[in-house]
């Protein structure tokens, strides 16, 4: 059997992961800023270093798949720490493991979202994370004010990342894709529902197949990526969004 670190592990689709996988009989290390078997805040490079030295320490022999789930949403401020982790917490704790992954040959699929190619994000704030300049995006987007180019931004940086680079990394052994969740009923998209401007916004959103998804639907795809049923699937982004993204922009394929 594998062993799989997750980020984001205590809720949503995290932990509707981490149980489909435990259930399969593999191991998790769960990283978390709450209930976790590694308590770290990934906003931060101190709590980054803290899970890397913490999953180093449980899976010296190697990893078989990683999934970077914690993020938060557009209603969440400071904006600063929405692209510090939604963005640097997940690539940067995806670069610091892939030696553990290519040792077992492992696999990783990125969270992004089906918001990523929602049209006027700001080109400045996701080329300044595909550069990997914290510090730039960070004062960017306390200019920019606006959640949304914060984590659609994010989104569209974790995605355009997993395609620039899975080539590479597929050279390494491991295979990197990512999926595209649409709206989702978890305790981030409760936030987001509470909130009196974005609730409207998300309640907006079109899904052709009825009701937001349940997090465990997001986690099936996940965890068929990380199967060796996907081992072809590379650079790909699998949206599971009910049809939203398909009714927002049919022909742009
Ligand atoms: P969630 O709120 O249930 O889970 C997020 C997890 O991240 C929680 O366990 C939380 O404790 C953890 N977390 C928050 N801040 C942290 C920090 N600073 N350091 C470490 N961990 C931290 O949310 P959900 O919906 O399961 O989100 C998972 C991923 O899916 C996120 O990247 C989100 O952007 C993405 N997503 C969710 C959608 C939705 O409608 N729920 C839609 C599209 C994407």
């Amino acid at each position: 059997m594998g062993i799989y670190a997750i980020t984001g592990s205590a809720t949503g689709i995290g932990a509707a992961l981490r149980s489909q996988l435990k259930k399969q009989g593999h191991e998790v290390i769960g990283i978390d800023i709450k209930d976790a078997d590694i308590s770290a805040d990934l906003s931060t490079p101190e709590g980054r270093n803290q899970a890397l030295e913490g999953v180093n320490a449980r899976a010296g022999a190697g990893l078989d798949g990683f999934i970077p789930c914690a993020g938060v949403g557009p209603q969440f401020e400071p904006f600063s720490a929405t692209v510090s982790l939604n963005f640097y917490g997940s690539v940067d704790l995806a670069l610091g493991l892939k030696n553990l992954l290519a040792l077992k040959k492992g696999a990783v699929v990125m969270i992004t979202s089906n918001s990523a190619p929602l049209p006027g994000l700001n080109p400045d704030l996701v080329e300044s994370m595909l550069t990997h300049d914290e510090a730039k995006t960070r004062e960017l987007i306390l200019t920019l004010d606006d959640g949304h180019q914060a984590y659609a931004g994010s989104k569209l940086a974790i995605a355009r990342w997993t395609r620039r680079n899975a080539p590479a990394w597929a050279k390494d052994g491991v295979r990197l894709n990512a999926v595209a969740p649409g709206v989702t009923q978890t305790p981030l998209l409760q936030a987001g529902l509470d909130h009196p401007h974005w609730g409207k916004a998300i309640r907006s959103f079109p899904i052709p197949m009825g009701d937001p998804a349940q997090p465990e639907q997001i986690a099936s795809v996940i965890a068929f990526l990380l199967s060796p049923e996907a081992a072809f699937c590379c650079g790909s982004i699998f949206f599971v969004d009910g049809g939203s993204d398909a009714v927002i922009r049919p022909d742009r394929f």
